[in-house]
C-alpha cells in the first residue's frame, strides 16, 4: 500500500495535505506514512504465519526513533549494525532480546554493549570474529548467542553495490566452508551458544527466483546444523524489492500503486508461497530482516523548486534537496517518482531535476518528463523512505532536513530540522579545546 496520493488535485499523505507541511516546517523535509509502515509490516507477518518466525526490521533504512516505536509497537524484532542503532532500539522501546547483529566489522565495544543488553544473537560474518565474541563473553562473563551468515553465492540480480550474496562480496562465510567453521567454534569456543544461520543475498530483489535458489542451496547445510549443533534459527535477510513508479490516483488505494499481478515485481504473496513450504519442513524459527520494503514506499522527499535554468543541452530544475539529502540517485542509479504536490495536467517536458550541491553528481533525477514548474513549486520525490534520511549528511555545510510522522489526520514532528549551532556542534578552535588531545 501508498499513502500518497492526489485528493483534489493535492498531494496528500494520509489525510494530511503535504503542501501545507512544508509550508509549516520548510523544505527539504521527510514525510512519512505510518498507515504504509504497518500495513507493511502486517502483510509480510500474515503471510509467514504458518511458520515460527520474527520479523527484524533492518534499522539502517530508516533509524528515527519514532519508525522503530512504530515497529516495536507491532511486535517487530530488529536487525541491527552498530551500538548506535542498537542504542536507538532500546531508546525508542524496542527489546534487545528481539534484535540480531549483522555487519563485518564489529568492534569489542560494540560487541560488549550488545551482550549487557542481551541480545538475541550475534550474526558473525567471519571466524575471526566469532573468536573475538568468545573472548569478550568470556571476560564479561557470559555466554554469547551467534549465528553464521553464510555466503550462499547466488546472483541477487539487483545493483551491483547492493548484492552481497556472491563469493566476491565481503560478506558471510563461505558456503562450503560453513560446517567446518561451526564445527570448530563448537570445540574452540565455550562462551559462544550456537543459535542459527543466517544469510541476505542482497537489496532490492524484484524477482523471487533468487531467493528461492538460495533457500533450496542452504535449506540442507541448516538441517546439518540443526542436527549437529541443535541451532534454534534460520534467518533468510532481507532483500524484499519494492517498486518505485506509483499511482497517485485519489482513488487509487490498492497494493502496489494499482498495479496487475503482471507488473509487480515481487509481493508478500508471491513470497510467501514460495518460500514458506521450502522453509517450513526445517521446523525452526525464521526470522526475515526486511527494510526498504517496511518504509521504502512509506517515505517522500518534499523539496522546493529554486530555480529554473535553461541551457544549450538541457533545462535544469534546481531544487532545495541535495545529494546530501538523497544520494541514492547517484550512488545506485536509483529511480525516485518526482511529482508536484498541486496536480497538473500539462505537457511533460524532459528536465534534471538537480540540488544545490558543487557536484555533477548532485542531481534527483536526470532525463525525466516532469509537468512544467516554477520557481516557489513544492514537488514530491517518492519512496524515499528507506535509505533516504540514513544516508544523508552535511556535506557542504547543509543541515539535515526535518522528518514527519503521519498518522490519518495527525502530523508528528519526528525530527527537527538542524539549526547552524547543529553543524558545529562538538568542533572547538584551536585553544579553545576542552582538553588537549
Ligand atoms: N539484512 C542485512 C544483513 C543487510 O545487509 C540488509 C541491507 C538488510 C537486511 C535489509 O535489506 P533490505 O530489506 O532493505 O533490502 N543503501 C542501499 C541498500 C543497502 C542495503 C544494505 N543491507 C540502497 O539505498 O539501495
Amino acid at each position: 500500500m501508498h499513502s500518497f496520493r492526489y485528493v483534489q488535485g493535492r498531494l496528500n499523505c494520509e489525510s494530511v495535505d503535504l503542501e501545507a507541511l512544508a509550508e509549516k516546517h520548510g523544505t527539504p523535509l521527510y514525510v512519512y506514512s505510518k498507515e504504509t509502515i504497518t500495513d507493511h509490516f502486517k502483510r509480510l507477518d500474515h503471510g509467514m504465519e504458518r511458520l515460527d518466525h520474527l520479523v527484524c526490521y533492518a534499522v539502517k533504512a530508516n533509524s528515527n526513533l519514532a519508525i522503530l516505536q512504530t515497529i516495536a509497537e507491532l511486535g517487530g524484532g530488529f536487525d541491527i549494525v552498530s551500538g548506535g542503532e542498537l542504542f536507538r532500539v532500546l531508546k525508542a522501546g524496542g527489546q534487545a532480546g528481539k534484535c540480531t547483529f549483522a555487519g563485518v566489522g564489529k568492534t569489542r565495544g560494540e560487541i560488549e554493549y550488545a551482550l549487557q543488553q542481551g541480545i538475541y544473537c550475534f550474526n558473525a560474518e567471519s571466524e575471526a570474529e566469532l573468536r573475538l565474541i568468545d573472548q569478550v563473553a568470556g571476560d564479561l562473563g557470559k555466554k554469547a548467542p551467534v549465528a553464521m551468515r553464510v555466503n550462499p553465492n547466488v546472483d541477487a540480480k539487483t545493483h551491483k553495490y547492493i548484492s552481497t550474496g556472491k563469493s566476491e562480496n565481503k560478506f558471510g562465510v563461505d558456503f562450503d566452508r560453513v560446517l567446518d567453521a561451526y564445527a570448530a567454534i563448537a570445540k574452540d569456543c565455550p562462551n559462544l551458544e550456537i543459535r542459527g544461520l543466517q544469510m541476505h543475498i542482497g537489496s532490492q530483489l524484484t524477482s523471487i527466483d533468487p531467493f528461492v535458489e538460495a533457500a533450496k542451496k542452504v535449506t540442507p547445510l541448516v538441517e546439518a546444523l540443526k542436527e549437529r549443533h541443535n541451532i534454534q534459527f534460520f534467518s533468510i535477510g532481507g532483500g524484499i524489492g519494492i517498486v518505485y513508479r506509483e499511482s497517485l490516483d485519489s482513488g487509487d488505494q490498492s497494493w502496489w500503486g494499482g498495479k496487475s499481478d503482471e507488473e509487480r515485481p515481487l509481493t508478500i504473496g508471491t513470497y510467501a508461497n514460495a518460500l514458506v513450504p521450502i522453509l517450513e519442513p526445517l521446523k525452526l524459527r525464521i526470522l526475515m530482516e526486511p527494510g526498504r520494503f517496511m518504509v521504502g514506499n512509506a517515505g517522500a522527499l518534499i523539496s522546493k523548486v529554486l530555480y529554473i535554468k535553461q541551457g544549450n543541452a538541457k533545462k535544469f530544475v534546481i531544487v532545495d534537496a541535495g545529494m546530501n539529502d538523497l544520494i541514492r540517485p547517484v550512488l545506485y542509479e536509483g529511480w525516485h517518482q518526482i511529482t508536484p504536490l498541486q496536480k497538473s495536467e500539462a505537457k511533460p517536458e524532459l528536465v534534471d531535476v538537480v540540488g544545490p550541491i558543487c557536484e555533477s553528481g548532485d542531481f534527483i533525477a536526470q532525463d525525466r518528463e516532469l509537468t512544467p514548474v516554477v520557481a516557489g513549486d513544492t514537488l514530491a520525490i517518492l519512496s524515499a523512505g528507506a535509505y533516504g534520511f540514513t544516508m544523508a549528511s552535511n556535506y557542504n555545510t547543509r543541515p539535515m532536513p526535518a522528518e514527519v510522522l503521519v498518522d490519518g489526520k495527525d502530523a508528528h514532528l519526528i525530527r527537527e530540522r538542524q539549526t547552524l549551532d547543529d553543524l558545529i556542534k562538538g568542533e572547538h578552535l584551536v585553544g579553545e579545546s576542552a582538553e588537549e588531545a
